[in-house]
């Protein structure tokens, strides 16, 4: 995204204070989902990131599978595999899928939560962009990249639409390849 457009997107963001309680100010993706050339061109942008290790190579050609944390990296992650070419893993809230599966805890901003993926979805050895809407305070990104090298996948990198920096994540992913469209203070 270039930073006018990187800008009409961060305006499509709506900032809540005191949501779901203070003092978070939560980010509603809803008016951007909504924008069509939006959606498409936040998609492209994914779809562009480059591999720092990798000498100008885009992601695109070096990915297997895309994973979305639900339910938000689910909005952004699926357009963005069928852009690649590539298939979808959802990374789902405890509960939702037959056993067997593979379960990590996490804590959140505003809670606690925990992911789970089903035994022997991930092809071993497959290389994994995990994608999600908001890095805060890397939480769930750290729980979503150890759930996928605990079922044999190998973590590419972790992309977002927007990282608020101001909360840590960054340094919680310390060691791992972390690209995010849009970063607020
Ligand atoms: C939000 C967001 C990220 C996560 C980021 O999801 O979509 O997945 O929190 O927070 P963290 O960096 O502090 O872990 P949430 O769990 O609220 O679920 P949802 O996507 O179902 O709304
Ligand atoms: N996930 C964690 N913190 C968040 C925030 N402030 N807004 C939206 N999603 C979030």
């Amino acid at each position: 995204l270039g930073p006018r457009r990187a800008a009409e997107i961060r305006a499509l963001i709506r900032d809540v204070p005191d949501y779901p309680h203070p003092p978070v100010v939560f980010r509603d993706i809803t008016p951007l989902l909504a924008d069509g050339p939006a959606l498409a061109d936040v998609v492209e942008a994914f779809a562009r990131l480059h591999l720092p290790d990798a000498a100008g190579r885009v992601l695109d050609g070096e990915i297997d599978v895309v994973a979305g944390m639900e339910a938000r990296g689910f909005l952004l992650g699926a357009p963005l595999a069928t852009r690649l070419g590539v298939g979808f893993l959802p990374l789902r809230k405890a509960g939702k899928l037959p056993p067997p599966v593979e379960r990590v805890d996490y804590d959140l901003e505003y809670g606690s939560a925990a992911i789970e993926l089903r035994t022997g979805t991930l092809r071993p050895g497959a290389r994994v962009l995990l994608i999600d809407d908001v890095l805060a305070t890397g939480g769930t990104a750290r729980a979503a990249a150890d759930l996928v090298e605990r079922s044999g996948g190998h973590v590419m990198a972790l992309a977002f639409l927007m990282e608020l920096s101001g909360l840590g994540g960054r340094d919680r992913l310390a060691g791992r390849t972390v690209e995010s469209l849009l970063r607020v203070g």
